[in-house]
């Protein structure tokens, strides 16, 4: 019996939207808090701190697409609805930046259109991102940006 409840488990988690609907803090708790832990700092050198990624990343629109299509958001069992929810939850909660007046909550629509083409260079496109954000600010304080023409697409 016991393969069988296993077979039960995983057919379960590999249906999206399936599952039990909870509120963003118990969701982070169930599906993401293994890897990112509970204040979001991640575990050096292998799961990167949201902390002071997220909120940035999704002040440009690349940055929205790199968060939904990460695989552990865009593969997750969670709805695109809740899915929102949760992104919009961590802002708020996780983030060592205090959220901009401008911040745009991310919707189910959004996370429907983008999470069906999942990242495949994540690092690299981390790394762009990071990069242009450290541009800007360097900008915005008076210092030069060494890469002015910064890429606009994010290869799948
Ligand atoms: C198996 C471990 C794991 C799980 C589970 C996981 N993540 Fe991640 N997450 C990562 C890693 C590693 C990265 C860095 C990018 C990459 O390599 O995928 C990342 C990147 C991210 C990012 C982009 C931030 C950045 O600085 O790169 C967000 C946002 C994120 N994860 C949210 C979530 C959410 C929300 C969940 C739960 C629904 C989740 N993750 C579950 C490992 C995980």
């Amino acid at each position: 019996m016991r393969a069988g409840a296993a077979a039960l488990i995983l057919a379960c988690l590999a249906m999206p939207g399936t599952g039990r609907s909870y509120e963003p803090r118990v969701n982070y708790q169930l599906q993401c808090m293994g890897c990112h832990l509970a204040d979001g700092t991640g575990q050096g050198g292998r799961v990167p701190s949201l902390r002071g990624t997220l909120v940035p990343f999704s002040m440009m629109s690349e940055g929205r697409e790199f968060v939904v299509r990460v695989p552990g958001v865009a593969q997750s069992t969670l709805s695109d609805t809740d899915t929102a929810a949760l992104l919009n939850w961590m802002a708020r909660n996780l983030s060592d930046e205090r959220l901009p007046a401008d911040f745009k909550d991310y919707t189910a629509s959004e996370v429907q259109a983008l999470r069906s083409r999942p990242l495949a260079q994540v690092e690299a496109v981390r790394r762009e991102l990071l990069q242009r954000i450290a541009d800007a600010r360097a900008r915005e304080t008076g210092g030069s940006s060494l890469r002015p023409g910064a890429r606009n697409a994010i290869p799948p």
